[in-house]
């Protein structure tokens, strides 16, 4: 119980003996069985897996942990990333917690207002780039070859190392894999990790069966399911808004391998699912991490059939990372009442009978 993923799932990762088992607590993240959602959509055994609960708000601690881990073990004194918000404030929040100068490059005006606050707070030193994820993932990885500075972006083996980490509490806390993995893919590291991960724990055999990888990528922002790369890839999902996946291939194999599909689904798709999971669910995901509900409803309304099926959506990142998106974009509205009994039973009366 929370100490971890180095030190949880030592044997599976390349610790040695010089790497520092450092944590601020990431990983452990519940698996919540639907309640509601799920019976909707016939089936009986759907779950989802909170990673917004990570130290940072989302999934990217577990591999940003081993990475930075490794690159304080080869001695390194700067590390960098491009993201679209959430790998820079992990990123920041583990170079803060081991003295490490962070350097983040985003796309300006593309990131969400809680992950730039969490960078500005952790005190990343921040570039606003004037280009997009794509180009700004390009010109880390030039710069990072010219200079000794780590790249901690997914191109860095050790960041997917970490982050299968969560196929392995999956297992863990159902006995064996699920029957579908629903996941969304930006940069395509996570589903890529993911697969790894089932594959080595059954090797290792604490599964019997390997679950079928369900990739989702946002209709305006899914050069895979079109098979070419997208020059001005656009959504609302922000942390997926990428047009040049760095581990494209990793996605394909986990496709094809597992017998899955790397589909996609619109803004309008994803909002709707954002709104069921928060509001028939009690899990404010951010809209990103809808688009694997968002997926498993299409693939249902398509006729795929989850009955007797165990099901898991991977939630990436928690709500509270887009305020501004949450408030315009919910259905529910703030009533304002004066401070007296009266017009709170009234207002209250009120919202009772219209529900
Ligand atoms: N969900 C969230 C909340 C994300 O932040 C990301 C990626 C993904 C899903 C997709 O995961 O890239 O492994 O396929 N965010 C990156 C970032 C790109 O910079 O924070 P992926």
């Amino acid at each position: 119980m929370g100490v971890g993923v180095l030190r949880a799932y030592k044997e599976f990762l390349p610790i040695t003996d010089a790497t520092p088992m450092i944590s601020l607590g990431e990983g452990d993240t519940p698996l919540v069985k639907s309640n509601r959602l799920g019976k909707e959509l016939g089936c009986t055994e759907l779950y989802f897996k909170l990673e917004g609960c990570n130290p940072t708000g989302s999934f990217k601690d577990r591999g940003m942990v081993v990475a930075m881990a490794k690159a304080l073990e080869a001695g390194s004194t700067a590390v960098m990333c491009a993201s679209t918000g959430n790998t820079s404030a992990s990123a920041a929040a583990y170079g803060a917690f081991c003295d490490l100068p962070t350097y983040v490059l985003i796309p300006k005006g593309e990131v969400a207002m809680g992950k730039l606050a969490q960078a500005m707070a952790y005190g990343a030193k921040i570039l606003m780039l004037n280009g997009n994820f794509d180009s700004a993932l390009f010109l880390v990885r030039t710069f990072t070859s010219r200079h000794p500075v780590t790249l901690v972006n997914s191109l860095n083996p050790h960041r997917l190392e970490g982050q299968k980490t969560a196929a392995f509490e999956i297992v863990d806390a159902l006995g064996d894999a699920p029957d579908f993995l629903f996941i969304p893919v930006g940069n395509a590291g996570n589903i890529t990790a993911y697969w790894r991960g089932f594959q080595e724990y059954h090797d290792a055999g604490f599964s019997r069966k390997l679950p079928r990888m369900m990739g989702f990528q946002a209709e305006g922002a899914a050069p895979i399911v079109r098979g070419e790369p997208i020059a001005n890839p656009q959504t609302i999902a922000s942390a997926i808004r990428i047009g040049n996946p760095a581990n494209w291939e990793g996605a394909v194999e986990a496709r094809d391998s597992s017998g899955g599909v790397i589909d996609m689904v619109s803004d309008d798709e994803i909002l709707d699912a954002y709104r069921l999971l928060a509001s028939k669910e009690g899990l404010f995901c951010e809209p990103a991490s809808a688009a694997s509900f968002a997926g498993l409803v299409k693939l249902h309304r398509q006729g795929l059939n989850l009955a007797g099926q165990r099901v898991v959506c991977i939630l990436t990142g928690t709500g509270l990372k887009d305020p501004d998106l949450a408030v315009s974009s919910v259905a529910s509205q703030a009533t304002e009442v004066e401070p007296n009994i009266e017009a709170i039973e009234a207002a209250a009366l009120l919202v009772t009978a219209k529900s």
